[in-house]
């Protein structure tokens, strides 16, 4: 039995297989409009993602992974035997698409694993299964973190949270909005305060509109309110998801978590990191080695299509920083939780 393409996205939706064609909630509309848009083609997943249709570290890998379907069918049907030669092109758009979460480029060397496995016949139904199957594992991951972190918040406790690290920036549930709807069911969270995150506004767009949908009490706030509403002291962590942790434990998230965490770490409050381990890069020492994005600066001058700086303002646009270690109370995974992470650690948790 086939099961109808839903007519409208839920927060669960940020990327759907469906009879041979990758669909992803065009997360640059929302909240205004909830809509699919369809793709048949690797190149055009890697638009996708360059052009944040879909975005979030595990969802990008999501995306890539089902890429490389695509890429595999295209190839075969281009090149037959020869196909493994054929798909080269687009995983290498794939990997050229966005430059720090390691999620893509984990997603592709699994994928490229099981390429190796295969012979040279139509690789599409292998190469479909290995992608649902990353899909899954994903959905899977964020279920168990959710458990995981909700039983490290005491609480009934309020909480701050960053950008999106919600079900639309993964296969599902979500990483850090994963623990906080776990922990809300628990009844340890009484309300959530989502940064808004300037430029994209992943906040604002984004995590209030999955809280919402969940019926979990959530304010927006300016990202320049969370000090203020820390000093009030009813603020009880910190939780964000990452795009990319380092082998000592430092954390690549959205630009502004670094400060979130020297903030939280002066008043007292707790640092959380929800993160699946396909986010954790052994390979890079420190967080001194993850590509920093750089986006065009034309995202900041202007606001809702709107110029809001003099013309010729020079911007920098980093999107994303790196939170060093040692402000980092705990690091969840679906392998475990690590608590004041270190190099020794995290070597421990990925054996
Ligand atoms: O630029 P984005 O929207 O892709 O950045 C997303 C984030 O920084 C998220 O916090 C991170 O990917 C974790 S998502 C579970």
């Amino acid at each position: 039995m086939t099961t109808a393409l839903p007519s409208t996205p839920t927060p669960d939706d940020a990327a759907l297989w469906h009879q041979g064609r990758l669909y992803l909630t065009d997360q640059r509309v929302l909240p205004e409009r909830a809509e699919f848009l369809g793709y048949d083609q690797a190149c055009d997943v890697a638009d996708a993602i360059r052009a944040m249709v879909v975005r979030g570290a595990p969802a990008i890998g999501v995306a890539a992974a089902y890429g490389v379907v695509l890429a595999g069918r295209s190839a075969y049907i281009a090149a037959g035997e020869g196909w493994k030669q054929a798909i080269e092109a687009d995983l290498g758009r794939l990997a050229a698409s966005r430059p720090t979460a390691v999620n893509l480029f984990w997603a592709i060397r699994r994928m490229r694993a099981r390429i190796a496995e295969l012979d040279a016949s139509d690789p599409t139904e292998a190469l479909t299964a290995e992608a649902i199957a990353i899909h899954e594992e994903d959905r899977a991951a964020n279920r168990r973190m959710g458990e995981l972190g909700a039983e490290l918040i005491q609480g009934p406790t309020e909480v701050i949270t960053h950008c999106n690290a919600g079900a639309m920036a993964t296969g599902g549930y979500g990483t850090a909005l994963g623990v906080v709807r776990s922990a809300f069911a628990a009844g340890k969270i009484r309300r959530v305060y989502a940064d808004e995150t300037r430029p994209w506004m992943q906040g604002a767009r984004l995590t209030a509109w999955e809280l919402m949908h969940d019926g979990i009490p959530v304010t927006l706030q300016a990202d320049c309110a969370a000090a203020s509403l820390m000093a009030g002291g009813r603020v009880g962590w910190v939780i964000v998801g990452s795009d990319r942790i380092a082998a000592n434990g430092d954390v690549a998230n959205k630009i502004g978590t670094y400060g979130l965490a020297v903030m939280a770490r002066h008043h007292g409050i707790k640092f959380m990191v929800a993160a699946p381990t396909s986010t954790v890069d052994m390979e890079v020492a420190s967080g001194a080695d993850i590509p920093i994005e750089e986006r065009d600066p034309v995202e900041l001058l202007s606001c809702g299509g709107r110029r809001i700086a003099p013309a010729g303002c020079e911007a920098r646009n980093p999107v994303f920083d790196v939170t060093p270690a040692g402000l980092v109370d705990a690091i969840v995974t679906e392998r475990g939780v690590v608590l004041d992470p270190t190099l020794e650690k995290m070597q421990a948790l990925m054996a």
